[in-house]
């Protein structure tokens, strides 16, 4: 019996953590990445250095910064140099303590995660790095969620050149879609240093097509058909994101199989955008806390059994309290749901206003953005099931 046919030859090409060897586009801004660390790349014990890197959803920030620890890496043994870079994302390492406790790990170095603090974690890094004479670049991802939660943790990043006094043992790649956290930093913390910083544009439907084609690897030959591919990087190019483009020619060669065609036509890719809403990740979801999601899933329940577009946070925490006591977790006091429900809110997974007069004062409303809520559903009992296992 012939194996099932599939659109795909191998749809790992097309999975987020896949690292391309092609970046079309992109090579000018690699290269300028690579133009500020060349001192350190060359001289890895007397230079440091701080760059920023920015750029909407998806214009490939986080790819950029791995590509730029591979080559610095490379680069520097040809000095004979020894430079690495670990990349941190800070909405999971919302602490430099906490980015310390994995610097450390990289290193063979087991810390718990509390316990120790900052300062003495750091000594013990830098002295970790100065003996095996390692250039440690710390890429700082999502570094808003950082800097948000601890403004002074800018200033300690800018000042860690100054730890190892002697030699140098530190860099870092300041990582976000906007330069908004920097208002919430003293300015003396910024003129001190000085920052070079690398943009990233959205992308254009021109740009997205090559991006696409670029991943010609993850299909069988024919199966993905100009007129998709072009329909493709022309809805992603609305937001000039790099990762919707992908998603949506991955979901429509889904679509495909199911349907037994051969070729992934642009009717599968404009039924895949139906699905798949732009700027919602599913990655994202794992970034919230276990009380989060819970909030989370009582806003979809509710918005899904009401069939509205609103609901009441009054209604939601009732909701979430009853979601707790099924599961036998106690429910947060009402101070710490408003905390989560304004940081859901922030992160644009939830949408809140406050209601017109009528709804016995004003109250604020919640609902959805983004995403269905029988997807978001779907993707919290996923999670849930998961939650419970671990
Ligand atoms: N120029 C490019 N060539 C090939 N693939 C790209 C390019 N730019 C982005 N990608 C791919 O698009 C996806 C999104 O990129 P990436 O995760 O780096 O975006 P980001 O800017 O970090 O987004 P976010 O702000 O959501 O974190 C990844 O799969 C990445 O490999
Ligand atoms: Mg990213």
């Amino acid at each position: 019996m012939a194996l099932t046919r599939s659109v795909f030859r191998d749809e790992s090409f097309l999975f987020p953590e896949y690292l391309p060897h092609q970046i079309p586009h992109r090579d000018a801004q690699l290269r300028a990445l690579e133009l500020y660390f060349q001192s350190v790349v060359q001289n890895a014990s007397k230079a440091s250095q701080n760059v920023m890197l920015c750029g909407a959803v998806g214009t490939g920030k986080t790819m950029m910064a791995k590509k730029l620890g591979e080559s610095l890496q490379k680069k520097a043994a040809l000095y004979g140099n020894l430079v690495r870079m670990l990349h941190v994302n800070c909405r999971i390492d919302r602490s430099l303590q906490s980015v310390m406790v994995r610097a450390l790990g990289t290193l063979g170095q087991n810390y718990p995660s509390r316990g120790y603090s900052f300062d003495e974690l750091l000594t013990v890094l830098v002295a970790e790095l100065k003996s095996s004479h390692m250039h440690l670049v710390i890429a700082f991802d999502e570094v808003d969620s950082l800097i948000i939660s601890d403004p002074s943790a800018l200033y300690t990043i800018t000042r860690l050149r100054e730890t190892a006094q002697g030699s140098q043992v530190f860099s870092s790649l300041l990582i976000s879609k906007t330069l908004d956290y920097m208002k919430a930093v003293d300015l003396s913390t910024l003129s001190s240093v000085q920052w070079n910083q690398v943009s990233l544009e959205p992308y254009s439907a021109g740009q997205l097509l090559d991006i696409i084609a670029s991943r010609g690897e993850a299909f069988s030959d024919g199966a993905l058909d100009e007129g998709s591919m072009q329909l493709a990087a022309d809805i992603a190019s609305l937001y000039g994101d790099a990762r919707y483009a992908l998603d949506l020619v991955y979901r429509a060669g889904k679509l495909a199989d199911m349907a037994e065609s051969p070729r992934i036509l642009p009717e599968h890719i404009r039924s895949a955008k139906a699905s798949l809403p732009p700027g919602f990740s599913k990655e994202e979801l794992s970034y919230l806390s276990r009380h989060q999601r819970l909030l989370l899933m009582a806003i979809s329940t509710l918005l899904r059994k009401g069939d509205s577009t609103y609901v009441t946070i009054g209604e939601v925490e009732k909701s979430y309290g009853a979601l707790c006591e099924g599961i036998g977790t106690s429910a947060n006091h009402h101070t710490q749901v408003w905390n989560d429900v304004n940081e859901l809110s922030r992160k644009g997974v939830i949408e809140t206003k406050l209601s017109g007069k009528g709804v016995r004062g004003r109250t604020t409303m919640i609902g959805l953005s983004l995403v269905s809520a029988k997807e978001l559903i779907g993707e919290l009992e996923k999670g849930m099931v998961a939650d419970v296992r671990s």
